[in-house]
């Protein structure tokens, strides 16, 4: 079988860590069954551009239960677990182009790897599937694709509005199942989990800055304070500040920030959040990382060149000696720190955002004669559906509407 991966001798070691993923993600188990039986993706070429870890092997091999001919490449050089790769390629015969730590030239040979598999349907984290489908493989035809972070919505939104989408897109990160858990609990955990592996420092007491108070944001700013930091927040919309100062965080510019900063969180999907002016006033020994999807939001670049020194401190710590004296220390290359050090989310929040996917998928493989080049949301039944069976699985049970109360809420009555 054709694979690009690190060490085929890993497989046993990621087969148990993949199963005790799946223990955690009763949702997906469920579409698992289903897909099984009734082989919705029966004979659909499908690549997959996503992280390769545990709870990605618990997706992919739901969409091979469900008859599809799936392979998988990574959506970031640093995000592979090595291990999960090569259980997929022994365990479920899945090929995988993806190894951690590969250099940009590998990762792109990689996305073309997956496109050479001719997809009929895309998966992507971060959209460089679709964006090469558009580039250098404008002559694949495409059914559909799903998109799973912020970041590669915005990128197809984009597409869209000139115009130039060649297919349908479902946008999975904008279901309410997926975004409300999976960017807000989900990185607000595994990012405070990143840094902690990386650097194993003391959270109480730290002056903490969050840039971007969005889904990200909102999760890390609420788990740092939970970890007993003092938290900054910064923002470019008056509306997420003013969230943010109500929700009791001290809200101010970068510049500010800078200054009496201790720990540097990036959660903004903009680039060069954190930047030259704000390196040259930073404490000596502060700590920067960023968990939005792109390295771009500390511009590394002008970091470098501030610097007379650049040296590995530890591993995942990159120490920079500027020209000042002082050092500032960059963690995962400035890449998503919860995948870059850490294993990223928890299986029980990917459950729900891989949920979304196995169903957009199937949505897609149903209905894509019926869509418009455009980017659709999950559809709200699908949605609810989700949300309904992870309350089941966690054994939790909501009231249901009466008769009369479904009769009031449509009714333009007071009722008095
Ligand atoms: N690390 C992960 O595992 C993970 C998970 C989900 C999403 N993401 C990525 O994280 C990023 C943020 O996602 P989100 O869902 O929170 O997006 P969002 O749109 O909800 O929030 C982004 C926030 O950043 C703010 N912002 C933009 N530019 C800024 C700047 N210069 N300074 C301060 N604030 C600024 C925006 O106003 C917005 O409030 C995206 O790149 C997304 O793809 C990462």
């Amino acid at each position: 079988m054709k694979r690009d991966i690190k060490n085929i001798a890993l497989a046993g070691e990621g087969k148990k860590r993949i199963e005790w993923a799946e223990r955690e993600m009763p949702v997906l188990r469920l579409i698992k069954k289903r897909f099984a039986k009734e082989k919705p993706l029966k004979g659909i070429r499908l690549s997959a551009c996503l992280h390769v870890t545990t709870e990605t092997a618990n997706l992919v091999s739901t969409l091979k239960a469900g008859g599809a001919d799936v392979v998988v490449c990574a959506s970031n050089p640093l995000s592979t677990q090595d291990d999960v790769a090569a259980s997929l390629v022994t365990h479920n015969n899945i090929p995988v182009y993806a190894i951690c730590g590969e250099n940009k030239q590998t990762y792109y040979k990689h996305l073309q790897s997956a496109l050479a598999h001719k997809p009929e349907i895309t998966m992507d984290d971060g959209a460089d599937l679709v964006s090469a489908l558009h580039s250098t493989h404008k002559h694949l035809p495409v059914f559909g694709s799903t998109e799973e972070t912020t970041t590669g919505v915005i990128r197809l939104k984009a597409l869209a509005k000139m115009g130039k989408l060649r297919f349908p897109v479902i946008a999975v990160n904008d279901a309410q199942t997926k975004h409300l858990f999976d960017n807000r609990y989900g990185t607000g955990q595994s990012t405070i989990d990143g840094i902690t592996r990386a650097t194993n420092i003391l959270w109480a007491g730290r002056v903490v800055v969050v840039a971007g108070y969005g889904w990200c944001g909102r999760g890390i700013a609420a788990r740092a304070r939970g970890m007993s930091a003092r938290v900054i927040v910064t923002e470019v919309d008056p509306l997420r500040a003013l969230e943010a100062t109500m929700d009791g965080f001290e809200v101010m510019n970068m510049i500010k920030a800078a200054k009496i900063g201790q720990i540097f969180i990036s959660a903004t999907g903009n680039t060069s959040v954190i930047r030259k002016e704000h390196f040259l006033l930073m404490k000596d020994g502060v700590i920067v990382a960023n968990a939005g999807h792109f390295n771009v939001e500390l511009d590394l670049g002008n970091l470098r060149a501030l610097s007379k020194l650049k040296k590995m401190a530890k591993k995942h710590v990159e120490e920079y000696m500027l020209k000042n004296g002082r050092r500032i220390f960059v963690l995962g290359e400035g890449r998503l720190v919860n995948l870059a050090c850490a294993e990223g989310h928890s299986a029980m929040v990917m459950d729900m955002s891989f949920a979304g996917q196995a169903m957009a998928t199937e949505f897609l493989a149903k209905n894509y004669n019926t869509l418009e080049n455009k980017v659709y949301p999950l559809p709200e039944k699908l949605d609810k559906k989700i949300a309904g069976l992870k309350l089941a699985s966690m054994g939790i049970s909501i009231d249901a509407l009466t008769s009369e109360q479904k009769k009031y809420l449509n009714s333009w009555e007071s009722g008095t």
